[in-house]
């Protein structure tokens, strides 16, 4: 065991002499004096010598650990650096300007959302959710839509089970709506939809926002007076837009709602040929919602309209936008802009 003290003082010396940064007498300080250095190791070996040699070796491990620590300091001398960081030359500059956190914003798709919000709330629209997973009957059969009717197909539906559905549209919450307030009845119902489609104008899940008016009286004119005042603040005024007749099952007369095209301001161009652009679907509440919804067409009547937030938002102002699906690769390049 002696020996191998000797070998080891001897190996370090030669090390240490060849030491010049502080970087490596720290290593070699490390290595030798550490915690799992090499005379620590050794201390472990104490107890596999005879008894009666353990107590000499302790005393002789500890001092050579006192030899190296002195001979480590000594060494710090020479190259005259300090066992410890120079505050002079490695002090911290608190006057330096800092680095700046980046701070994010909300995502353009909830920002439209509330803005559309805070439109409705003007008229005294109260805002909704209704579930994102839904029942047949109130997704489609409550609507006027038996299961094999053909018009279903354009819904593009994901069936979860038999009767369960991935909400293809907010019209499912029209039913919902007046179960739980009869009437009178002014809810925007924003919220999430899923269908099986993806291209440059359709997304497999997307955001709707569904009006529902239902009062004594409701006429057609209050249709057209509140998507006028929609469209006036949201798209401002040098944008117009149509109603188109359609035929969706839940409404009577039925429409599609067209907006002038943000791009070639309505004299017709690559992206809208006709200087028209499909935003939304609208009509008159059909008497037999009202009845599936437990009111009576005899004595109410109402008005509804369902848009799309993505595409309402892409054709807004001038923005160029040619596909939708760039809205959810959260890509930052494209969202730091809004
Ligand atoms: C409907 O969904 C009807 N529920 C709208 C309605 C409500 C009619 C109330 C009458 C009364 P449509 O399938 O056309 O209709 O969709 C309405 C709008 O949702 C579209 O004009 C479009 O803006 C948006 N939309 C539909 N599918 C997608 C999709 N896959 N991706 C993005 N937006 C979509």
């Amino acid at each position: 065991m002696k020996e191998i003290l000797k070998l080891l003082k001897k190996d370090f010396q030669e090390k240490l002499s060849q030491a010049k940064s502080r970087e490596e007498i720290e290593n070699l300080e490390r290595k030798y004096l550490g915690k799992k250095g090499k005379i620590s190791k050794l201390t472990e070996k104490i107890t596999e010598s005879p008894p009666e040699e353990r107590r000499e070796l302790g005393k002789a491990i500890n001092e050579l650990k006192e030899e190296l620590q002195k001979k480590i300091e000594e060494k710090y001398q020479s190259i005259s650096v300090s066992k410890y960081r120079d505050p002079e030359t490695e002090r911290l500059d608190v006057t330096l300007p800092g680095k700046k956190t980046p701070v994010g914003h909300l995502h353009p798709v909830t920002q439209t959302i509330q803005e559309i919000e805070d439109i409705f709330h003007k008229l005294g629209f109260i805002r909704r959710r209704y579930p994102e997973v839904e029942t047949d009957w109130y997704a489609f059969e409550g609507l006027n839509m038996p299961k094999n009717h053909p018009a279903r197909d354009i819904w593009e539906t994901f069936y979860i089970e038999k009767d369960m559905v991935l909400t293809p549209h907010t019209s499912s919450g029209q039913i919902r709506e007046m179960e739980r307030v009869g009437w009178p009845v002014r809810m925007i119902n924003i919220s999430r939809c899923d269908r099986r489609q993806s291209d440059i104008n359709h997304l497999p899940t997307f955001y709707q926002f569904e009006g529902l008016v239902i009062d004594e009286r409701i006429n057609i004119t209050h249709l057209k007076g509140t998507l006028d005042f929609f469209v006036h603040e949201f798209f401002g005024n040098e944008r117009a837009y149509r109603l188109r007749p359609y035929d969706f099952r839940f409404t009577e007369p039925s429409f599609e709602i067209d907006v002038t095209c943000s791009l070639c301001g309505g004299k017709g161009c690559h992206y809208c040929k006709d200087g028209w652009v499909e935003l939304g679907g609208a009509g008159m509440v059909h008497p037999q919602v009202l009845k599936n919804g437990g009111l009576d067409p005899k004595k109410v009547s109402g008005f509804a309209f369902g848009w799309g937030v993505e595409r309402a938002f892409m054709k807004k102002g001038n923005l160029n936008i040619d596909d939708i699906r760039i809205l959810y690769q959260n890509d930052l390049r494209f969202l730091e802009q809004f």
